[in-house]
């Protein structure tokens, strides 16, 4: 079971940052499975995921404010400052999943999983008519 299904309202109209999009929600969807056989997994396995959630979020981010600063995108500030932030709370995870003392849980992957849904759905959007012209 997935947590995070790709459905053509996620589309950006833009192939190459629709497919930064569903690789992130991969990566939500990899940590639910970590999440889901808690007793089994080791705990490196989720930080390795949210290690690589931190590392391509930088990745895709930088790629979308590029497009962003191309176009003229007039709320561009804002919306770094909004990446900012997730790229902060993830570094945040990262560092406290591989200090060992914390299990992995549900309201983290909520957390991340509603913030890229709205984040693709509200903010994102916003962009479209800009970055397709
Ligand atoms: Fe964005």
């Amino acid at each position: 079971m997935d947590l995070l299904l790709w459905d053509k309202k996620f589309s950006v109209h833009n192939d190459s940052l629709d497919a930064h999009h569903k690789q992130l929600f991969e990566l939500c969807n990899e940590m639910f499975k970590q999440i889901d056989q808690e007793s089994k997994t080791p705990v490196y396995s989720t930080a390795k995921v949210i290690s690589e959630l931190h590392m391509y979020a930088i990745f895709h981010f930088a790629e979308e404010e590029k497009l962003m600063e191309k176009y003229d995108f007039p709320k561009l500030d804002e919306h770094k400052k909004l990446h900012q932030g997730f790229i902060q709370k993830l570094a945040q995870l990262k560092e406290q999943y591989e200090s060992d003392d914390v299990l992995v849980d549900y309201d983290i992957l909520n957390f991340l999983s509603d913030w890229l849904i709205y984040h693709i759905l509200e903010v994102d959007s916003e962009y479209i008519d800009y970055i397709n012209e």
